[in-house]
């Protein structure tokens, strides 16, 4: 397998609003990042990626940009992320920026001049339709609730949004378009970025008849439909072309609706388009059918056989990313692990030693290193998230699928906003995020799970992250070596070997609070442990006995 950089490497994602305020006014920005430089480096990660920092009416919190060269007000200003990527260089990160080229904001001054009217220059940089019988053009949905289209008076058309109705949809069959946004990419790379991450770059090319798509339970077709349309390949590999191949770049895309088959084409080997993309199948295994609104708990089976189909189906073709959190889900240990008292910790650390010990570039979503936790919100004014917002009116009071107290639950358990609360820097007064009123609540656990406690003891999460982190640049083999599932049908132990030449390892997990027995393969037997999340160590034999939370890598 050839060797690359980013194969090798670990990305941390921030949420610049909630990650450090530098300047008191309950927002993150890039100042507190720059400070907290220090920080990420004592981590070991060697790749930043930050949400978007460009300037947004913040609608979907910067995922709506109206100016892509620009930074958002409330982060700072150009001359303070040309500080940032320096302190980032200085401390050898390399920085990602987040490319969300899928849409634009309805405020950018392409979508002002394409509403105008139906001969504007910029008419095409959009997808508009006629009504059809007198209602939408198709019957695709909002990611956001209701349905992707809205009737514009002034031209008298809808146009597609995806997302929010503030988020349009461009026109990537537009040659100016595709030419405008590498015309964009080339501009940052030539200021020193590194790489992209790509929002929902899988919806890019829509089939130009728009058709139909089966409806869920709010009655409108997933806003997913268009995945991996009829021209996707051809854009990317025009954009690697034109743009990615003139810096030595990190790309992923983020590939909503991804079937193995085509993540073999997103992120070939053979580097044509991007170099790893962010599959969603593992987030799925806890959703009813379509439907992420539910407190239903994942089988380990299901969780075991989608990663399995991942690690084994991109072998040698392609190249994996690896992740329980980011800004769209919950917090992992809250959902996969167990964030009582008693098994915080530990819980923590399997999952991270689940996760990072599998082949393909991992990702630590900001606190996932501290084990942040979900967060236990009271009312519906508490959330921020459009997409939980619009969810529970649309649920909850026009069409009453689900009472108020059956939604609140389901958002405790997987809104976004649970991953966006502040970032819990100490136990000073707002976790020392900010010195202002915090834009969203902090999480009222900060007193107990901060990173300032976790860096002064040897034991934290913190600690088996960094170490995990270091592992993986001394040892070639959980970079390169490759995955086999052992256990397919425990229900409660995740484990797989890796074997790179004659090397071999043993990854262990016990995904509960019981307490279980594992047999250990007789090449192991002679092992030693690696890395294990409990202080005393058991001695290697036929059978370990597993703990509460027990994981453990053994070494051949
Ligand atoms: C995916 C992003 O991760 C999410 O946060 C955002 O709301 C949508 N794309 C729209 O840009």
């Amino acid at each position: 397998m050839e060797k690359r950089w980013w194969k090798e490497s670990v990305v941390y994602q921030i949420y610049p609003r909630s990650f450090k305020d530098s300047n008191g006014d309950g927002i993150g920005d890039l100042n507190g990042i720059t400070e907290k430089m220090g920080y990420l480096k004592e981590l070991g990660i060697n790749v930043l990626w930050l949400s978007p920092v460009y300037k947004s009416p913040n609608d979907d919190n910067g995922y709506d940009i109206s100016d892509y060269q620009a930074i958002m007000d409330e982060f700072g200003t150009m001359e303070d992320f040309d500080r940032m990527l320096a302190a980032a260089h200085e401390n050898g990160i390399k920085l990602v920026m987040d490319l969300v080229v899928n849409h634009t904001s309805d405020e950018h001054p392409w979508f002002v001049e394409s509403r105008k009217s139906v001969d504007n220059p910029y008419r095409d940089y959009y997808i508009w339709r006629p009504a059809k019988d007198g209602k939408e053009p198709n019957n695709w949905g909002s990611c956001f609730s209701g349905p992707a289209w809205q009737y514009d008076e002034q031209t008298e058309m809808y146009y597609l949004h995806l997302f929010s109705k503030k988020q349009p949809d461009l026109n990537w069959d537009n040659p100016k378009v595709r030419q405008e946004v590498f015309d964009m990419m080339n501009w940052w790379l030539k200021k020193g970025v590194d790489g992209f991450r790509m929002d929902v770059i899988s919806l890019i090319s829509k089939k130009p008849d728009l058709p139909d798509g089966p409806v869920g339970i709010n009655g409108y077709a997933s806003f997913n439909e268009p995945a991996n349309g009829p021209h996707v390949h051809e854009y990317l590999q025009e954009m690697r072309e034109k743009v990615l191949n003139n810096a030595d770049t990190i790309t992923v895309g983020e590939c909503s609706g991804v079937t193995l088959e085509e993540a073999k084409k997103y992120a070939s080997s053979d580097e044509k388009e991007l170099n790893m993309v962010f599959q969603f199948e593992h987030m799925d295994v806890d959703a009813d059918a379509n439907n992420k609104w539910t407190d239903k708990k994942m089988d380990l089976r299901d969780m075991k056989q989608v990663l399995t189909k991942w690690q084994k189906g991109l072998e040698e073709i392609a190249w994996n990313s690896l992740f329980w959190e980011n800004h769209d889900q919950p917090r992992s240990i809250s959902r996969y692990g167990n964030d009582s008292k008693e098994y915080h910790d530990v819980s923590a650390k399997m999952l991270a030693t689940c996760l990072h010990m599998m082949q393909g570039t991992p990702y630590v979503y900001q606190g996932e290193e501290l084990g942040m936790t979900n967060v236990p919100f009271e009312s519906i004014d508490q959330f921020r998230d459009l997409d939980s917002i619009n969810a529970y009116h649309e649920l909850v009071e026009d069409q009453k699928v689900f009472t108020h107290e059956e939604m609140m639950r389901y958002l405790r358990y997987k809104s976004r906003d649970n991953a966006r609360t502040p970032f819990q820097w100490d136990s000073s007064e707002n976790a020392g995020f900010t010195t202002g009123t915090p834009w969203i609540m902090v999480n009222p656990n900060y007193k107990q799970i901060n990173a300032q406690a976790q860096l002064e003891d040897p034991d934290s999460v913190f600690h088996y992250y960094q170490k995990l982190i270091q592992l993986r640049k001394e040892k070639d083999i959980i970079v390169y070596g490759t995955y086999d599932l052992l256990l397919p049908d425990s229900k409660e132990i995740y484990a797989y070997t890796r074997t790179l030449g004659e090397e071999k390892l043993l990854v262990v997990c016990n995904f509960y609070e019981n307490e279980t027995e594992v047999e250990i393969p007789e090449e192991f037997r002679n092992g030693r442990y690696l890395i294990c999340n409990y202080k005393e160590q058991q001695p290697i034999g036929e059978k370990v006995k597993l703990r509460a939370y027990e994981s453990f890598v053994i070494e051949k």
